[in-house]
């Protein structure tokens, strides 16, 4: 098994948005913090000979970053066909072992049968620039009918939020953590080259 440094590395040439859409946050995951996300879900048994699912998986960097640490398989779903795309040449960058099926859908509309207890992963938009606070609720909702653990990042002061959400619909945190990382400026609003975004990433037994 690689380190979760050797994880990081190999991920640094998966390749972000080339028009990213501001309706759709559509922003690249920093390496670092999907190898944190896939170490620690890899830690938990959750990816190793796992099905793994990742909800919006825009050019792939999550569901690439479980293609390394030997799941069963790997499903991508997301709605822009052209970081779908992006997805599939991120593949062969990465020279990824598992092959991954990348399914244009809308994740908040249960793309997916049933098929086990999946693991999902998952970095969905956070609706917080335009004031459509919980827009990570949609993906939550897909996540507790699909999932049988879940990994999910979401903007920092959210664990009322998720704990609550888990509660009511049969899940329960069982790990939290806080990380940060520097997002380059990618959309008209950012108004400095880079900022710093809080987040927190759940671990939900469902
Ligand atoms: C913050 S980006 C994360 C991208 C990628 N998972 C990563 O970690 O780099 C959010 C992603 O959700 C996708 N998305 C937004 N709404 C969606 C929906 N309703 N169904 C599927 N994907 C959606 C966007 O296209 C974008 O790729």
């Amino acid at each position: 098994m690689s380190t979760r440094s050797q994880l990081t590395q190999q991920l640094g040439v998966v390749a972000g948005f080339d028009n990213p859409r501001v309706d759709l946050e559509q922003y690249r995951t920093p390496p670092e913090l999907a190898s944190y996300l896939v170490h620690v879900a890899d830690l938990q048994d959750d990816i190793e000979d796992q099905r793994v699912i990742d909800l919006g998986c825009g050019t792939g960097m999550l569901a690439l970053a479980a293609t390394l640490r030997g799941p069963r398989q790997v499903v991508g779903v997301d709605i822009d066909g052209g970081a779908l795309r992006t997805a599939q040449q991120n593949r062969q960058r990465i020279a990824a072992r598992s092959s991954v099926s990348w399914v244009q859908a809308d994740a908040t509309q249960i793309p997916l049968a049933a098929d086990g207890e999946p693991t999902v992963v998952m970095n969905p938009p956070f609706g917080a620039q335009d004031g459509n606070e919980h827009a990570d609720r949609a993906f939550l909702e897909t996540t507790a009918d699909l999932a049988g653990v879940s990994y999910s990042i979401h903007n920092a002061g959210s664990a009322e939020f998720v704990e609550s959400f888990a509660d009511d619909n049969g899940g329960e945190v069982t790990h939290a953590y806080s990380a940060e990382f520097d997002l380059p400026a990618t959309f008209e609003h950012h108004t400095e080259d880079s900022q710093t975004i809080e987040v927190e990433l759940f671990r939900i037994e469902w």
